[in-house]
């Protein structure tokens, strides 16, 4: 089994980390356009594994997408990052080009590969690979709802001093200001969360949830990578594993939620094929029309790339 990763930033470096550490795959090819980067990465990483007790081999190539042939998954994490003022979506540009020649290059060579895209803005970049790949949709995976939803469990789990372990939810729409946080289906272990806060208590935990990237943005100076790469590797094993799991992300959509040819955050079910079934909820009115905004967002992002 093989996975490759398209980036060495931070982003990348962590998901061959995380998923060296979980020694369930043979092979791990790290590539970035940087000489000697991600040999160097590659070989930081490969001396863990003694300690970390995993066979898997980890791999760092510049720039030779052969070395990545027959990978089961590419996980896309170049293009640039945000900086303190800019927004997701300031990126589209440069990102758009970056992710459309890897996407190409990569398929060239992984025919058959499930995609991961985790840069921004992620909703279109998820759209530019699809279009550029040719291939089934539901193969390209955007990540961004496992995310989302680990910083919105997070910070109510700070708020109701219980572990975020036991809080499940759902978020739809776009990765942004536009996410739609589902209160109705947030539980505690199975309890609705109506029975811990109130939905204007709630909505401050969604305010903060829809900055927290931005928040590290603003601490760090660049964005975040510990939270986004576990959020890629629980994708990776559960496409490994067949595991049937059920998370929101980017998928694109033909028709489901009334919304057609983008690519947004809904819940799906992952497997070996990767999104196997995209569900659909009965919305609420309100619900319905936050979805419609974020839809029309990421639209007209789409519509500035011109593809
Ligand atoms: C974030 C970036 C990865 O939300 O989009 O931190």
């Amino acid at each position: 089994m093989k996975v490759t990763i398209i980036g060495a930033g931070n982003v990348g470096t962590s998901c061959a980390s995380l998923l060296a550490q979980k020694d369930i795959v043979k092979e791990i090819i790290l590539l970035d356009i940087k000489e000697n980067f991600s040999e160097g990465k590659g070989l930081d990483i490969s001396q863990m594994l003694p300690i970390i007790k995993s066979n898997t081999e980890v791999i760092g190539v510049t720039n030779d997408y052969s070395k990545s042939n027959n990978s089961e998954i590419i996980i896309i994490t170049c293009g640039v990052t945000r900086k303190p003022g800019m927004s997701r979506d300031d990126l589209i540009k440069t990102n758009a080009e970056i992710i459309h020649i890897v996407t190409k290059k990569s398929i060239f060579f992984s025919p058959k590969a499930k995609f991961i895209i985790v840069s921004n803005p992620l909703d279109v970049m998820a759209y530019v690979s699809y279009m550029t790949a040719k291939i089934d949709s539901y193969r390209i995976i955007g990540m961004a709802g496992i995310l989302d939803t680990a910083r919105y469990r997070f910070f109510l789990s700070k708020k109701l001093n219980i572990s975020p372990i036991d809080i499940q939810s759902l978020l739809l729409g776009g990765h942004g200001d536009t996410m739609v946080p589902l209160y109705r289906y947030t539980s505690v272990s199975g309890i609705p969360i109506k029975e811990f806060l109130s939905e204007e208590e709630n909505d401050v935990i969604i305010e903060k949830t829809k900055k927290g990237g931005e928040e590290i943005v603003n601490l760090l100076g660049t964005s975040a990578w510990m939270a986004p790469s576990a959020s890629v590797i629980e994708i990776v094993e559960v496409i490994l594993k067949d595991s049937k799991r059920i998370f929101p992300c980017s998928a694109f959509l033909s028709g489901e939620y009334g919304i057609k040819n983008i690519y947004l955050g809904v819940p799906v079910i992952l497997g070996k094929n990767g999104i196997e079934r995209i569900i659909e909820l009965q919305l609420n009115q309100k619900e319905k029309n936050l979805l419609k905004i974020s839809a029309n967002h990421v639209k007209s992002m789409i519509e500035k790339l011109k593809i």
